[in-house]
């Protein structure tokens, strides 16, 4: 077959694939995917994961070039942690509701007049607003994270609120919440849930903690991505409603083809609006492009990066990650990041 019958005389099919794998072993490029990604850009990845995971994988590799296949704050994340690399995004526009939810200077404003607070922020948000946070967390390490803040410490948490008031609900700590929201977990509708519940009696429920509250109150379990994968893996049944991005039932059922696993609907009961936009911008004939290139780049100021990174560091620590946590000492919680 020609390798170059694609589009813009770009290979498809097997030949992409073939192309993308030399492409890998010439620049010595390591395929990092989150979990929301098309089927066949998480088949073709080194690595697959949560952002936690992606993080930890980033910060660790001998990789020269790291292929991001995620949005734009995962891949940044990466080049803040490994700023020798180069990070290439197959797609600079995939961006992230959260992210867009909460510009910096607005960020920065809040945290002024709230001098007494420190600033717990989800990883889903700018490398500006990561420089004006103390510790940044993901959903698979927030609460532990959180247990280890002393209880009279008071909190902002941003940029999503529905995160922010699962943790305050689950831990009883009353944190000042930044009203972001995931528009792909806000689209889950309670009414179609519970129909689709009706429909499979007894089938349990494992949402994303972006789900708003009306859609946690139904959920057996409750977690990150990695976290909801596992607990597909062990439950018991063999029907699972997934209340998260759905291509993340393409690992449940490569795990066990034997299970049945149903997204939870959207408002209309059978829309694609639970389908990432900014995750389906990377396709793999841009992951092609990208590693031929070399571009799309990642490319952070330097001292923005070192701000930044201060608070990725204090996750990593704090997560039990690439930092002992005997090396805590350094997470200072000082309000005052202008
Ligand atoms: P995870 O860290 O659970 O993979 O979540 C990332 C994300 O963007 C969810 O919308
Ligand atoms: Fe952002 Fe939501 Fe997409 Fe995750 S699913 S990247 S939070 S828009």
């Amino acid at each position: 077959m020609d390798a170059r019958n694609g589009i813009g005389g770009n290979p498809t099919g097997t030949d992409l694939r073939d192309e993308i794998d030399r492409l890998r072993r010439e620049r010595n490029a390591i395929i990092l995917a989150h979990y929301y990604q098309r089927p066949e850009i998480q088949d073709i990845a080194d690595f697959v994961g949560d952002s936690l995971d992606l993080s930890r994988k980033a910060a660790a590799t001998d990789a020269d070039v790291i292929a991001f296949c995620g949005v734009k704050f995962m891949a940044d994340t990466a080049k803040i942690l490994s700023p020798d690399k180069i990070v290439v995004l197959p797609d600079l526009r995939a961006g992230c509701s959260l992210e867009d939810s909460c510009p910096p200077d607005k960020f920065a404003a809040f945290r002024a007049a709230h001098p007494d607070h420190i600033a717990l922020t989800y990883i889903n948000c700018s490398t500006e607003v990561k420089a004006l946070s103390d510790v940044i967390v993901t959903s698979s390490s927030a609460e532990k994270i959180l247990s280890q803040i002393p209880l009279d410490q008071k909190i902002i948490f941003g940029p999503d609120k529905h995160l922010g008031g699962y943790l305050a609900r689950k831990t009883g700590r009353d944190m000042l919440l930044w009203p972001g929201v995931c528009i792909v977990h806000e689209a889950f509708s309670e009414t179609e849930l519970l129909k689709l519940k009706a429909k499979h009696p007894g089938a349990p429920v494992a949402a994303h903690p972006e789900c708003p509250p009306y859609i946690l109150d139904h959920a057996d379990y409750v977690g990150s991505t990695s976290g909801i994968l596992d607990f597909a893996a062990k439950m018991p049944g063999d029907i699972l409603i997934v209340a998260t991005e759905p291509h993340i039932i393409h690992q449940m059922e490569k795990a066990d083809p034997t299970k049945n696993f149903i997204g939870a609907p959207g408002a209309d009961g059978n829309c694609n609006c639970n389908i990432c936009p900014y995750m389906a911008m990377n396709t793999m004939e841009k992951l092609y492009i990208a590693l031929r290139d070399l571009e799309p780049r990642i490319e952070i100021e330097e001292g923005l990066r070192l701000r930044a990174k201060k608070s990725l560091d204090a996750m990593l620590a704090m997560a039990g990650g690439t930092v002992g946590q005997g090396d805590l000492g350094f997470v200072t919680f000082t309000a005052d990041q202008s």
